[in-house]
């Protein structure tokens, strides 16, 4: 590239034999070197070619000089050659050198002008969520339990009819399962289906663990409802079940009371209602005094002061012998409620629907 073929042979052989001649060719050089620097100045990669052409090491130009001109040169002509070659070389790198600081500049100049942060632009806003009120209405729940030695446990939505109805003394053509419209799993061997409740994890738990036996089990379920104000093909419960040697009816009673009582406030009142579940004896529908009038009768209760909150009972005997329970020596209670039902009853919600849509302007309502 520097196309200098003059440096490829001895100075003598270009006639250059005194002091005068020498300095003249390595003017001559010089000026070659100048006028190649101001071409390659602007584009990066011709730049490094053009630096390594005068400088690299073994067939850089400076390089060359050295051999061709400085070694062979003779005894009285070698200080001269050798003073030349050092100012050439002098003025090449002094020359890079300050290209060099005005590339680096330019490049430093560059990428702060593409860098600049305006800070006068609206910033990236992200929206931020809010606890959902079914998770919240959960936590209140296991707050409720955990302090008085529940523990909780998960199990699955898809179950078997064997847990979700016959272990929790169900048989087929059982006039309980028509209430509890199930969606069947077309296909399924062995038959499975979306269990209609989470009493299934209380025949899973027993199976697994001996008493005593104290969980809470929150837990989506599925019914074939037709979606209403109120129902839907879904909702959120929580399971209870307590089983031991000696637990008794005013166990349950109590237990019960303390639930309403935290999660209403200590003016609640409770009421156990007879009612009917195949896995209970006796069941009980559990009422509590009114949260909207006290009890005095209003609209939400439909004047009659309580509101029913969800549905419990003492163990039947028959569920032990599915789990190969002593149900000679053993006694419990299980409980199952509504988490929707229960945050919309607590927050004044009429539309069920309204806790799945998940819309923020809803939710943050209840932060
Ligand atoms: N599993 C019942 C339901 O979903 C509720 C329940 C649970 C009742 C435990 C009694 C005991 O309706």
């Amino acid at each position: 590239m520097a196309d200098l073929p003059i440096i490829e042979r001895p100075l003598a052989d270009l006639g250059a034999t005194t002091a005068e001649s020498v300095a003249s060719r390595f003017a001559d050089i010089r000026v070659r070197f100048d006028q190649q620097s101001a071409l390659h100045a602007t584009d990066p990669e011709s730049w490094r070619a053009f630096v390594l052409t005068w400088t690299g090491r073994k067939s850089g130009v400076l390089s060359l000089i050295a051999d061709n001109w400085l070694k062979p040169a003779p005894p009285e002509l070698k200080r001269v050659v050798g003073q030349e070659l050092n100012r050439l070389k002098t003025h090449v790198e002094s020359a890079l050198d300050q290209r060099r600081t005005e590339i680096e500049a330019a490049a430093e100049k560059a990428a702060l002008a593409r860098e600049q942060v305006d800070l006068s632009l609206p910033g990236v806003e992200r929206p931020v969520g809010t606890r959902h009120l079914i998770r919240q209405t959960y936590e209140e729940l296991q707050r409720i339990f955990l302090a008085i030695g529940f523990s909780v446990v998960e199990g699955p939505e898809i179950e078997t009819p064997y847990y979700n109805f016959e272990a929790l003394n169900i048989p087929e053509h059982h006039p309980a399962r028509d209430n509890m419209d199930t969606f069947y799993i077309e296909g399924a061997r062995g038959g499975h289906l979306l269990r209609t409740h989470t009493s299934p994890m209380q025949i899973r738990t027993m199976e697994k663990q001996q008493p005593p036996v104290r969980i809470i089990v929150p837990g989506k379920v599925y019914r074939r409802d037709n979606p209403d104000a109120t129902h839907g093909y879904m909702f959120h419960q929580v399971e209870g079940l307590a089983v031991d040697t000696d637990i008794t009816f005013a166990d349950f009673k109590g237990t019960v009371e303390y639930f309403v009582r935290e999660f209403l406030g200590p003016q609640a009142r409770t009421r156990l209602r007879p009612s009917y579940f195949p896995f209970t004896e006796p069941s009980a529908e559990v009422d509590a005094t009114c949260h909207v009038c006290g009890g005095s009768g209003c609209r939400i209760c439909k004047f009659s002061g309580w509101i029913e909150l969800f549905g419990a009972g003492m163990v039947n005997p028959a569920v032990y012998g599915f789990v190969n329970y002593d149900a000679e020596k053993l006694s419990g209670f299980a409980f199952g409620m509504g988490v929707d039902r229960l945050a919309m009853m607590k927050y004044g919600i009429s539309e069920l629907p309204l806790l799945f849509q998940n819309d923020v302007r809803f939710l943050r309502q209840f932060p």
